[in-house]
């Protein structure tokens, strides 16, 4: 027996991996988190399954369903939003699991702040611009946030930041934010990025919290940053024509005739064109 967490995806049902929801399939027992989780995802269960929404459940609770699931002999797909890497809540039950010696698998998924990216069109990443990107929060009512990590210290680098967890403090966010940023610096808004009713605001550092509509409640992202609507930026080396780099090394014919062909990774040949 063998709990497999799988990442959800943002919202979207076809924003989930193959192999998660291949995995979804094969589980006669579905435990999913609450209403970031589409209910059309749920049609990957098996007929029959057991599917138990976990929004009002305690940790022991949902332990009690994966142990009955475990005596009973029957897989269990346990369903996050997004990715499980992030405010998922997915370590204290891996403890658990742990300690009970019940096997499990993580299946990664596509977090929210790659959605929000998405839907803005947006390289975070610009050359030149920002290469990096914090991932973070504000302390929320059940969760602190460690000294040493806030949105000034996070800001002062200057690097994109993802803030979830937090349009409800809009005005905190902004206030933290202004002094490194300026208030001409980009800003958006995502609330339910890839849901039908998703809902986009591009600001500023400076108007961010008046952007702040009273529909957006809770699953929303703030971005923040100098490459979220940039068209001034360098361009990557990665593409120069005088850039020396493995598969089109300078001065030489191409490594691999039938330049474009599809290539065999573990030979560096060709494949042949069935399997390209
Ligand atoms: C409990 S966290 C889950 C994060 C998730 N594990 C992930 O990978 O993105 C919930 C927060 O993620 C963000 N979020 C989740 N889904 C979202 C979506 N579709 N659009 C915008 N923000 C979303 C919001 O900030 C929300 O308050």
């Amino acid at each position: 027996m063998t709990v497999h967490f799988i990442g959800a995806g943002p919202g979207a049902a076809d924003l989930i991996t193959v192999r998660g929801r291949d995995l979804m399939a094969r589980c006669p027992v579905c435990l999913y988190a609450g209403s970031l989780i589409p209910r059309e995802l749920l049609a990957h269960c098996p007929p029959g399954a057991r599917i138990v929404n976990t929004a009002s459940m305690s940790l022991e609770q949902i332990m009690e369903e994966i142990s009955a699931a475990e005596a009973r002999g029957e897989d269990v797909a346990r369903l996050h939003s997004g990715d499980l890497s992030v405010w998922s809540a997915m370590g204290e039950q891996l403890r658990r699991l742990r300690a009970l010696d019940i096997a499990y698998t993580v299946t990664p998924g596509v977090p929210s702040f790659a959605a929000a990216a998405a839907t803005l069109g947006a390289e975070l990443t610009l050359p030149g611009l920002c290469q990096s990107v914090v991932l973070t929060r504000t302390s929320g009512r059940a969760t602190a946030m460690p000294e040493g990590e806030n949105l000034a210290a996070f800001a002062a680098t200057g690097a994109v930041l993802a803030i979830h967890l937090s349009i409800h403090v809009a005005t905190k966010v902004q206030a933290e934010l202004l002094p490194h940023y300026g208030a001409d610096c980009p800003a958006a808004i995502v609330w339910r990025a890839s849901w039908p009713d998703e809902t986009v605001v591009r600001t500023t550092v400076g108007e961010l919290a008046q952007a702040v509509a009273t529909s957006m409640e809770r699953t929303a992202i703030i971005l923040v940053g100098r490459s979220i609507s940039a068209q001034e930026f360098g361009e990557s080396r990665l593409y120069a024509a005088d850039y020396d780099r493995r598969y089109r090394p300078l001065g030489t014919e191409p490594r691999f005739p039938g330049n474009g062909a599809a290539v065999d990774t573990a030979t560096d040949r060709p494949l042949p064109e069935a399997q390209a």
